[in-house]
């Protein structure tokens, strides 16, 4: 999908489908007023017949209105409380594009941005617009024989109503263009099943990002290197497994200055039966998402790369596949990590952290990272506090913290922060090891959390548990979502913007 911004009078546009906002009790958008005065008084003789409510996200498709666009698709925009919330923009740009490619539109101008949306500026609507877009237009049809609907939107002309923010527009118009490539990345590697997207192939994209950007150099440690540096946990998950397991380094450097970098860590499961713990049928569907946060982690590279962000950013997936067999690890095994902490695995569904806590200390070790972020579909209890809204946030630094909460409300991708008070601890208390890599039914997201600061004392560090919001998995409905690509794209914006 193409887009590009217009400062010209939107409803002078010919050959597109014209989409302009309708408020409840016949109110009309300033687009939509000059739509009524050019066709002299088409619309408010429409909405007076009562046909049409208004309702946040109702549409009506109007053919042949004198005197505009051949197509002119109406978009219900709620009572004229002026400003719009944030969800009502959202959800009237989606059920626009939604409409436009039921209509089989292949160019719409929308007038949407028009609006105003509390506390949001332009850019913010570009953005925004932008982004709920590309997220309404998505389909993954690699595997499928026919051809679906197709979608058929090709091109989008948003509208530009102050000229003097044209400059501004254009330039949140193409953060918002490499942040969806991002997104779209990450989308399409997550969507791949487990019999394709093998560690080995995740390390193979990786590789492609390096060869596509000569800002990305790409390093990819084998199981023997692992076993050298001592990362006994990340071995013991792939050790059931017939894929080998890969700790994924990429590293991109759009600044010539020496810097510590922020790194990213993202758990890249392959696919999770739980291992010997094996999990029951129907919860492991849904588990070929367990290396979201390693998509999540080559997504950000993408856009970093494309934006030339002027910053030094590290990323690391840590790569295996968590399977039941004759070789693989069992409960009450105890490894030692490459921190030398040693685990008694009492439950082997819960290998997330596992591999995580080695890749954290080859991060802190290799990289010294001024920042650390991991990411990952850590843990089915973020699913029951947070549901799909939000991701849980734990971080051991509260700046930190706040900025990505406030980069997550700014993109709509938001999360929310938990405690990782010293009591929640001891719930990992093991009578053998350090410590045990499971902490009981209560406070689940917390002490997966605190498992993970034992690895991280050094270094200022967040971790965001995306088990609900990087992909929908049971009930009817199976995608990955992208998130938090746009978090965390907006968190290193924000890190570009106070420098
Ligand atoms: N990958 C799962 C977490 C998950 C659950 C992601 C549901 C998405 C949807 C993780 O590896 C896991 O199995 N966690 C266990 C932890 C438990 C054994 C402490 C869980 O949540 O049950
Ligand atoms: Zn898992
Ligand atoms: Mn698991």
């Amino acid at each position: 999908m193409k887009f590009q911004l217009t400062s010209e009078n939107i409803t002078k546009q010919r050959r597109v489908c014209l989409v302009v906002g309708v408020f409840e009790q016949h109110e009309l958008s300033p687009s939509a007023e000059l739509v009524d005065k050019a066709s002299k008084g088409y619309l408010s003789k429409l909405l007076k017949s009562g046909e049409f409510a208004g309702k946040p996200g109702q549409t009506l498709l109007l053919h042949n209105v004198p005197n505009t666009t051949e197509r002119l698709l109406l978009v219900g925009c709620g009572k004229q409380k002026s400003p719009l919330s944030v969800q009502d923009y959202r959800k009237i740009i989606m059920s626009s594009v939604k409409a436009l490619n039921a209509a089989k539109a292949s160019d719409a101008a929308i007038s949407l941005t028009e609006l105003s949306v509390l506390k949001h500026d332009l850019s913010w609507k570009i953005k925004q617009a932008v982004a709920v877009c590309l997220d309404t237009a998505y389909q993954f049809t690699e595997y499928k024989s026919e051809a679906g609907e197709p979608q058929t939107l090709r091109s989008v002309t948003l509208s530009v109503t102050e000229k003097n923010k044209l400059t501004a527009a254009n330039h949140a118009l193409k953060e918002a263009i490499a942040i969806a490539a991002g997104v779209q990345f990450t989308k399409n590697l997550a969507n791949q099943p487990s019999n394709v997207c093998t560690p080995s192939y995740l390390a193979a994209q990786a590789k492609s990002l390096a060869k596509q950007y000569k800002s990305i150099k790409v390093k990819v440690l084998e199981e023997s290197a692992m076993k050298k540096l001592g990362m006994g946990a990340l071995l013991a998950v792939t050790k059931g497994s017939a894929q080998d397991a890969k700790l994924i380094c990429l590293e991109y450097k759009g600044t010539a200055k020496k810097s510590a970098p922020i790194a990213f860590v993202g758990k890249g499961i392959t696919f999770d039966t739980g291992g010997i713990s094996l999990k029951p049928a129907d919860s492991m569907v849904g588990m070929k998402y367990d290396m979201c946060g390693a998509a999540t982690v080559l997504g950000v590279m993408k856009a970093a790369a494309e934006m030339k962000l002027p910053l030094h950013i590290v990323g690391i997936c840590a790569s295996a596949e968590n399977m039941p067999s004759g070789t693989a690890c069992k409960p009450e095994d105890i490894v030692t990590t490459m921190s030398g902490q040693t685990v008694e695995i009492l439950n082997t569904d819960a290998e997330g952290r596992l591999v995580l806590c080695d890749a954290l200390t080859y991060c802190e070790r290799v990289y010294k990272p001024e920042t650390v972020i991991d990411i990952a579909t850590l843990t089915g209890a973020v699913v029951i506090a947070l549901g799909h809204h939000a991701s849980g946030l734990l971080a051991n630094h509260q700046p930190l913290a706040d900025e990505l909460l406030a980069a997550g409300i700014e993109t709509h991708d938001r999360a929310w922060q938990m405690p990782l008070w010293d009591e929640y601890q001891e719930q990992l208390r093991s009578p053998f090891a350090d410590m045990s890599n499971v902490g009981g039914r209560t406070g689940g997201v917390i002490t997966a959390g605190c498992f993970l600061s034992r690895f991280t004392k050094k270094m200022h560090w967040a971790h965001l548990d995306v088990a609900g919001t990087a992909a929908m998995m049971g009930g009817g409905e199976r995608y990955a979502s992208g998130r938090p690509v746009p978090m965390l794209m907006q968190f290193l914006l924000n890190r570009c913007g106070n420098k």
